[in-house]
């Protein structure tokens, strides 16, 4: 049969698929065990009453049948009241929110809603790597867009026209949050490009030195051009359970229900369910995980003083490589393994992302490990 090249000959490698085979092929290598702080895996699950609400609701034999496509009301209810509460920003949860099977899905969404072929799309360099795999399954065209050392844009040498870009703070892979001025300067952008705008606010709860979470759709505008993608992977320890959403310009969240409408048949109601208990009951946890964060991103910047390591928020903190150093070499002589910088994007180049969502005592280790390079 003829081979027929599709879209799919356009993705890029999985960037993180090829970062754990290597991983697991040098911890199979004899030497001392491995320590992996490459992967950004919640290392905290959510709280008991979470688990709870997940148990009781899958002993009630009507969860088991199809939900709603769109979601649970309650659910929509449940996430606009916190949006309302923590970041200030009134939601509509009927025309304004979309209930996604993890934000992950969301921002592939996002290019095929929006973005016909051969269309311009806009990513932050060094970003998150599933943004190109969106770019490429929407046969569209990326444009990355260089960040300056404040992790914002460099709006001078954006394009005069796309049709989309993507945002992302507090940002992976550079922990930057969003810097002063920046969502007002990338709705200003997209009314000049004609582009619509998805800021992945996936991260936005975990901010360090008493900043505070900063929602795009606080920003005046934000909901004409765009909207936001909020994760409960992050903030509540959830990244398994699949639950995230799009909250935002009407017209965009009614296209990405469509298409879910055709491509999945909703997500378990039971973890519905979950969700609101989550976001509805008690947010200690969210402070917690916070805290924990931040005190190990303080560890692992003091390991790496001296090589412009930075961690404004997220759980990673982003480091300068020393000439000649690679990350190959500190898996080899060092036994850590971290995130080469060049997979999130060329302006990544001799720099590394470590993951901080690791267990106290193997994150000392493989920061002692680290320490002097
Ligand atoms: C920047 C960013 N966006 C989105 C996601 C996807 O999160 P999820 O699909 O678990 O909501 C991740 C996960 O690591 C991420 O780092």
């Amino acid at each position: 049969m003829r081979a027929r090249p599709t879209r799919l000959d356009r993705l890029p490698e999985q960037y993180f698929t090829a970062l754990l085979a290597r991983v697991a092929a040098a911890a199979a290598q004899d030497g001392e065990p491995l320590i992996d702080l490459g992967r950004g895996n919640p290392d905290i699950g959510p709280p008991p009453h979470v688990a709870d609400a997940l148990c009781a609701a899958a002993r009630r034999p009507e969860v088991h049948g199809y939900a709603p496509f769109a979601g649970l009301p309650a659910l929509k209810e449940a996430i606009a009241a916190r949006y309302c509460e923590v970041y200030g920003v009134d939601v509509d949860p009927e025309r304004e929110v979309a209930v996604l099977p993890g934000s992950k899905t969301g921002l592939m969404e996002f290019a095929q809603v929006c973005v016909e072929r051969g269309e311009a799309i806009v990513l932050p360099d060094p970003g998150y790597p599933d943004y190109r795999s969106a770019v490429a399954l929407a046969a569209a065209r990326h444009v990355p867009l260089a960040l300056l050392a404040d992790g914002r844009p460099d709006w001078d040498a954006a394009p005069r026209e796309a049709a989309a870009l993507y945002l992302n703070y507090p940002s992976n892979p550079v922990a930057a949050c969003a810097p002063a001025g920046v969502f007002e300067e990338a709705i200003a952008w997209a009314e000049r490009a004609g582009a619509w705008v998805m800021h992945d606010f996936a991260y936005g709860d975990l901010v360090f030195d008493g900043r505070r979470p900063a929602s795009f759709l606080a920003t005046e505008g934000a909901r004409d051009v765009g909207f936001e993608l909020f994760s409960m992977s992050k903030s509540y320890g959830m990244a398994g359970w699949r639950l995230g959403f799009a909250i935002g310009n009407t017209e965009v969240v009614a296209r990405i229900e469509d298409l879910q409408n055709h491509q999945f048949a909703g997500i378990f109601m039971a973890v519905q369910e979950a969700g609101v208990a989550a976001l509805a009951g008690p947010q200690d946890s969210v402070e917690e995980r916070r805290v924990l964060y931040e005190a190990r991103r303080d560890r692992a910047l003091a390991a790496l003083a001296g090589h412009d390591a930075r961690g404004e928020g997220t759980f990673f903190v982003w480091f300068r490589l020393p000439d000649g150093m690679t990350c190959e070499r500190l898996l080899e002589e060092r036994r850590v393994a971290v995130a080469p910088g060049e997979g999130f994007g060329e302006q990544g180049r001799g720099w590394a992302r470590l993951s901080l969502a690791t267990a106290d005592e193997k994150l000392d280790l493989g920061l002692e490990r680290l320490r002097g390079i």
